[in-house]
């Protein structure tokens, strides 16, 4: 289950509930934010926590920021509700090239305060109180506290745990005529799953032959390893009716504080999530979206060395993991930036990652804030430099020696 705030920053603080909606205080922060907040006021801790990657913004992005800002005024004013027209353009294309399917940019494609957005909007849209959401297990957080923010009921199927893949036919019987959607990240955070295109496609005749919505978060699309290539549920023509699609900016280009993502969804869809979006958002800031034009329309190298440094980190973490193998077990991650390891200690998660901090000042994230399978695990994070991995791993490896849980 979802971490309780009095458990981490809340701690032995009452707080006015008298008047907070039931629906608000079912719902928590997730840990993957709450664990810097914690640090931030420890001095000196490394991250393997929260999945911001290292990297500054491309300069050319920036500057076309700058450049627009300077020179437009246009761009301190909101834009249309649905994002600059020439941005949903861009987009469209990208995504037609990429799935082979026609995208209209005037109908399917809105502009969104990142991803996270796109993603509320969605689960808003399609859940009503009471309707069944499956998510896998372990899954990112937010997810689950969404479909809690839409009174919804999430239903947890187990991913595979000697490879986090698919279990479909778990999937399959977890479908009942309460279920509404589906909710699937690819790649996969927590896990740095990539998931097999059969077990996809196996899975969309599930959802269209109960009419269910998939949302599919595609916010590491661009970040497969090992020669593996990404499937995008878009791909599915005979799934339009039913997908409603997120992206992002924030990871692909390094723009994480610039909020900027999108969603593709089939028109109809589209319309009833425009209501919330401009209900919540009105719209993605504009400069944002000038610099996510200069960022989709300029020299893609930056992606390509995203992706490669982010590979070295992968890499580099497993052999530090490898080297404390009487203490940690993992999948090797295939995609996105992280991985959950599961430790030998016999204690909680969130205890783990508590004095993982505390003693060692190295920020994880514990295992059960993804879901109930998450339990035993730490999520680590490689998107920071490989200093500060090798700086937190040698931490680890001091603590650990220290022989912090003598009955394990
Ligand atoms: C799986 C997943 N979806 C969505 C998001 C949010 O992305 P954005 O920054 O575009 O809102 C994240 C951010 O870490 C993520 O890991």
């Amino acid at each position: 289950m979802p971490l309780q705030r009095s458990a981490l920053v809340a701690a032995g603080k009452s707080y006015r509930l008298k008047g907070i909606s039931q629906r608000v205080r079912r719902i928590n922060i997730s840990a993957i934010k709450e664990m810097p907040l914690l640090a931030s006021r420890l001095e000196g801790c490394l991250s393997l926590g929260q999945g911001i990657p290292s990297f500054p913004t491309p300069r050319h992005i920036v500057e076309a920021a700058f450049a627009a800002m300077t020179e437009s005024p246009e761009t301190g004013k909101y834009s249309l509700g649905p994002g600059l027209l020439e941005l949903r353009k861009a987009v469209a294309f990208e995504l037609s090239r990429k799935a082979g399917i026609p995208v209209d940019p005037q109908r399917e494609i809105c502009i969104t305060v990142g991803a996270m957005e796109a993603l509320a909007a969605a689960v808003l849209t399609v859940v009503d109180r009471g309707d069944e959401v499956i998510l896998p297990t372990p899954n990112y957080a937010s997810h689950i506290e969404q479909v809690l923010l839409a009174e919804g009921v999430p239903v947890f199927v187990p991913l595979l745990e000697t490879d986090w893949q698919l279990d479909v036919k778990a999937f399959e019987r977890a479908v009942t005529p309460r279920t509404k959607a589906i909710i699937l990240c690819n790649p996969h955070n927590p896990t740095g799953a990539n998931f097999r295109p059969e077990d996809l496609r196996r899975l969309v005749e599930i959802a269209l032959r109960r009419d269910l919505f998939i949302i599919s978060d595609e916010t590491y699309d661009f970040l497969v390893y090992d020669g593996g290539m990404h499937f995008s549920l878009t791909s599915i023509p005979e799934l339009r009716e039913n997908l409603i699609a997120t992206f992002s900016f924030s990871k692909k280009y390094a723009m994480t504080g610039w909020r900027v993502g999108y969603v593709f969804a089939a028109e109809g869809v589209l319309d009833q999530m425009m209501k919330i979006h401009d209900a919540v958002a009105i719209c993605a800031p504009t400069v944002s979206q000038v610099a996510a034009l200069a960022a989709l329309s300029g020299p893609q190298e930056c992606v390509w060395e995203i992706a490669a440094a982010l590979r070295r980190r992968r890499d580099l973490t497993c052999r530090r993991l490898d080297g404390l193998r009487d203490h940690f077990c993992y999948v090797r991650p295939r995609g996105a930036y992280y991985l959950m390891a599961r430790y030998t200690a016999p204690v909680d998660s969130m205890t783990y990652a508590l004095r993982l901090l505390r003693e060692a000042r190295v920020i994880t994230i514990p295992g059960a804030a993804f879901g109930p399978t998450g339990e035993g695990h730490i999520r680590l994070s490689f998107g920071g430099t490989e200093e500060e991995i090798d700086g937190a791993f040698d931490r680890m490896t001091r603590w650990l020696k220290t022989n912090p849980f003598p009955h394990s």
